[in-house]
């Protein structure tokens, strides 16, 4: 391959909505997404169409910030108004996948670290090495409660759990020697003691004896994928993860998400290339322009402004019911994602956003930026994004499913590996082989 590589991720929810919350309502079929064959017959076509990953967002607790009430998005099914469970979904997709990375997102304020070292120890061990854990330290209160918590731990607190978090799962990870497994038959002899580990952690947040009860797995720990986009996310990101997926709204703002990682990667001690930067990025895809515009008019028409408004409370964690649509974004106060906020703001530009407006972008797309066109069209802008610096690949957001995806294949992915920037065949090995980043 002559060009820089592009990674590809498919973005997805296990339910009605994505980052565009008209998926469920596709003038075409019925979207199936409380049925298993859905999800599976996606994996099968990023499988097969060169994606190197997919993995599901998640949230725990539907929303009702927006006006203190789940009126709205219960109503008219916002991003959290179903959401199942990823994990029994992805060992489904193992078993008819071969090379395509697999992703849960999995909380580090709401769960335990021996629970998730095991779901995805066990992940990884069914899908030879796929396994992937979306970090995310949560966003609002409505999670809280459901956890016996009043309200949401402070921001950079959150932060600091995690790190404990990461320390005392990776530990676990560890627990098991490469070598551990003897499985002399003839001897009976299962496995070496002396390569199975305590860990005996106590932390601020954290206690756990170990060892984990699960062998060192083909990756030795899932591929870390982390979304965090303050300073203090990025921080984080910079010290865990070896993919970060990020959603700038515009060329500039990628740029400069980019360059702070690239910074951030420095000061933890990393090279540039340890972390692939994977920006989100809705395409409409036509045989012309005009058709691909039509698509795209089409899918947003079908997006209620309100729909928008209560997944913005959600992710903000801030309760604006009560201001009026034409107030602009600046009011309202947000003690959730402080990322998403200020990409919101920034889109504005100069000019002051409203309210309404916010929930017909966040609506249709959670600001997710759009390629608009032929696939020659689309694949030249991801290409121009890729070659700029400021992005390793994409987080592919779909408007419809399976439509989105089957066009991406079907249309872009065939231009892109003909420009050399898709391999012809898949990598081997396992998921951070296929990143380029080793064991
Ligand atoms: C692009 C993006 C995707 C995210 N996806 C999720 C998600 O699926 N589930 C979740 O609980 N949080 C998600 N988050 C939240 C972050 O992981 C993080 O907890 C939150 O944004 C607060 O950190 P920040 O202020 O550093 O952005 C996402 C954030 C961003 C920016």
């Amino acid at each position: 391959m002559s060009n820089k590589r592009i990674y590809l991720c498919g973005f997805l929810i296990a339910g009605p909505v994505v980052h565009s919350h008209a998926v469920w309502r596709n003038p075409k079929y019925e979207t199936p997404f409380l049925k298993l064959d859905h999800y599976v017959s996606i994996a099968r076509t990023l499988d097969q169409g060169m994606f190197d990953l997919l993995f599901f967002a998640d949230r725990l607790a539907i929303a009702d910030r927006y006006g203190s009430s789940h009126e709205m998005g219960i109503r008219l099914g916002d991003q959290d108004a179903t959401r199942m469970d990823p994990m029994p979904i992805l060992g489904a997709m193992a078993a008819v996948t071969k090379h395509i990375g697999l992703g849960a997102t999995r909380s580090t304020t709401y769960d335990a670290p021996y629970n998730i070292a095991r779901e995805f120890s066990t992940l990884d061990h069914i899908s030879s090495g796929r396994a992937a854990w979306n970090v995310v330290t949560s966003m609002n209160d409505g999670e809280a409660q459901n956890f016996g918590a009043v309200s949401h731990l402070g921001h950079d607190a959150r932060y600091d759990r995690a790190d404990e978090f990461m320390e005392v799962t990776t530990k676990l990870w560890d627990s098991w020697d490469e070598d551990a497994l003897v499985l002399d038959r003839a001897a009976g002899i299962y496995a070496d003691p002396a390569k199975v580990h305590y860990i005996n952690y106590k932390g601020s947040y954290f206690q756990s004896r170990g060892p984990l009860n699960i062998p060192r797995s083909p990756q030795g720990r899932p591929t870390i994928i982390q979304a965090g986009s303050s300073g203090r996310g990025k921080a984080f990101a910079a010290r865990w993860s070896e993919i970060i997926f990020a959603l700038q709204p515009n060329l500039g703002r990628m740029q400069s998400f980019t360059k702070d990682v690239h910074a951030a990667l420095a000061s933890a001690g990393r090279p540039p290339t340890a972390a692939k930067v994977l920006m989100a990025m809705m395409p409409f895809i036509g045989a012309t322009r005009a058709e691909a515009e039509a698509k795209r008019d089409l899918h947003d028409s079908l997006v209620d402004p309100r729909v928008g408004l209560s997944t913005l409370a959600a992710h903000a964690n801030a309760d604006f019911g009560d201001l009026s649509l034409d107030a602009t974004v600046d009011e309202i106060a947000s003690t959730g994602s402080q990322g998403n906020l200020a990409a919101l703001r920034s889109i504005a530009g100069d000019g002051a956003m409203t309210i309404g407006d916010a929930g017909r972008i966040y609506g249709a797309g959670v600001m997710c930026p759009r390629a608009v066109g032929t696939p020659d069209d689309v694949a030249d802008q991801i290409i121009s994004i890729v070659e700029s610096g400021a992005a390793d690949g994409f987080v592919i957001s779909p408007a419809f499913l399976p439509d989105t995806f089957d066009e991406f294949v079907r249309h872009v992915v065939p231009i892109l590996k003909a420009r050399g920037f898709l391999p012809s065949q898949p990598a081997h090995g396992t998921l951070r082989d296929r990143l380029g980043q080793g064991a």
